[in-house]
């Protein structure tokens, strides 16, 4: 089978990517990737010789390329998530997320019905979404996959236009697809513009943590590697046409998590308690933040059998562990223009 996985080179392609080409030996995956700034090949080093492997670099958005891709290889899977995908950067240049998250994802299903609109049988649109589609939850309740599209960011209005596209592809074309929406990933290899990460590398460096608003903000935290296990399960098990919502069952206040991750870093950093805390300061909000994401995954749990491995405690231990001894990886991806982009964004 030949499985074509966009996006492989960031956060959770690069964990997908790994998992499906070491499990799958008799599978062939491509992984389409741009290099943006989030793409980044250093993350798939271990993997990049596997015979079962091709990496390919193309953009998504570029029709022409993707067609002739498709004709070539004839990709009977797709897992797609390819995106921009930090709401941030959303706020200050929408179109780049319209066009690599809606077009994108259009030139991809226009490639994908197009080569197979004879017979789509065994044929697979996997499109990895997002819970910020739906907006924000107030102090009380759960997204369920019914919960109606409210979304609320530029990113979250670009990935609930993409969903739209997929689930018309299917109800239009007959498209085979599934989607799932899932809740903050964290773990190795994110990008250091993610709370996570962000923080992680600022209290390496004894720089300030800058909390949006209050910090009373909610989100649900997910372990990047519990996330790579749902999307396998639901590629090889999921129902045609439907969704599936992934999370945590793990919420926790911005400012909570912030103070368990300072706590965690001067334990392994041997810096005197409250070291860390001492590098919180409370900045401007960020313009339609969202106040609270909580997902109910009881359909994936009851249905698949998914449920997370790790505690966040332990999550959280194995990816402070990671940053610290992977000081290159975090040194190369944080020179250059991230430079730029931290002075815009905190400055
Ligand atoms: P990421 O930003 O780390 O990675 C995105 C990847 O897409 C990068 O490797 C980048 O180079 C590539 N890319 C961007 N534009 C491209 C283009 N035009 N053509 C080809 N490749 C392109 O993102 P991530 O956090 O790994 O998220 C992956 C997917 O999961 C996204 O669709 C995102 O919306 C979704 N998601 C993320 C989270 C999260 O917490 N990170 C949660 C739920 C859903
Ligand atoms: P983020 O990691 O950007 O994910 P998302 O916005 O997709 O949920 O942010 C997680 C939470 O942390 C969110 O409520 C915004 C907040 N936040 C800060 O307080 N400061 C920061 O510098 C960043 C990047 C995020």
């Amino acid at each position: 089978m030949k499985i074509l996985i966009t996006g492989g080179a960031g956060f959770i392609g690069s964990h997908v990517v790994r998992l499906f080409v070491e499990k799958y030996t008799n599978y062939h995956i491509f992984n389409i990737d741009l290099l943006t700034y989030a793409g980044n090949l250093e993350n798939l080093k271990d993997i990049e010789g596997k015979p079962n492997y091709t990496f390919i670099k193309g953009d998504i958005t570029n029709e022409v390329f993707i067609n002739e891709l498709f004709e070539k290889h004839k990709f009977e899977k797709v897992i797609h998530l390819a995106a921009e995908s930090h709401v941030d950067r959303s706020i200050k240049d929408p179109l780049a997320f319209v066009k690599t998250n809606v077009i994108g994802t259009m030139v991809l299903l226009n490639a994908f019905k197009n080569t197979w609109k004879d017979s789509f049988k065994d044929k697979l649109f996997y499109h990895i979404s997002t819970d910020e589609v739906y907006g924000t939850l107030g102090q009380i309740g759960l997204f369920t996959e019914t919960t109606a599209y409210d979304p609320n960011s530029p990113y979250s209005a670009s990935k609930a236009s993409s969903d739209h596209f997929v689930r018309a592809y299917g109800e239009t074309y007959g498209m085979p697809y599934v989607i799932t929406n899932c809740s903050n990933n964290y773990g190795q290899n994110q990008f250091p513009e993610k709370l996570i990460p962000l923080f992680i590398n600022n209290i390496i460096h004894n720089k300030p943590l800058p909390v949006y608003g209050d910090g009373n903000y909610t989100r649900d935290w997910l372990y990047i590697k519990d996330h790579a296990v749902a999307i396998d399960l639901v590629f090889h098990k999921g129902i045609n046409h439907e969704t599936y919502n992934i999370g945590g069952f793990n919420e926790w206040k911005n400012i909570d998590l912030v103070k368990l991750l300072c706590q965690q870093m001067d334990e392994k950093l041997n810096r005197p308690k409250g070291t860390s805390e001492k590098l919180i300061t409370y900045v401007k909000d960020r313009p339609g933040h969202d106040l609270r994401y909580a997902i109910d995954a009881s359909k994936i749990n009851k249905e698949l059998g998914w449920k997370p491995s790790v505690t966040f405690e332990e999550g959280l231990n194995k990816t402070i562990d990671w940053y610290l001894n992977n000081e290159t990886w975090l040194n190369n991806v944080t020179s250059g223009d991230y430079q730029m982009y931290y002075q815009k964004q905190y400055n």
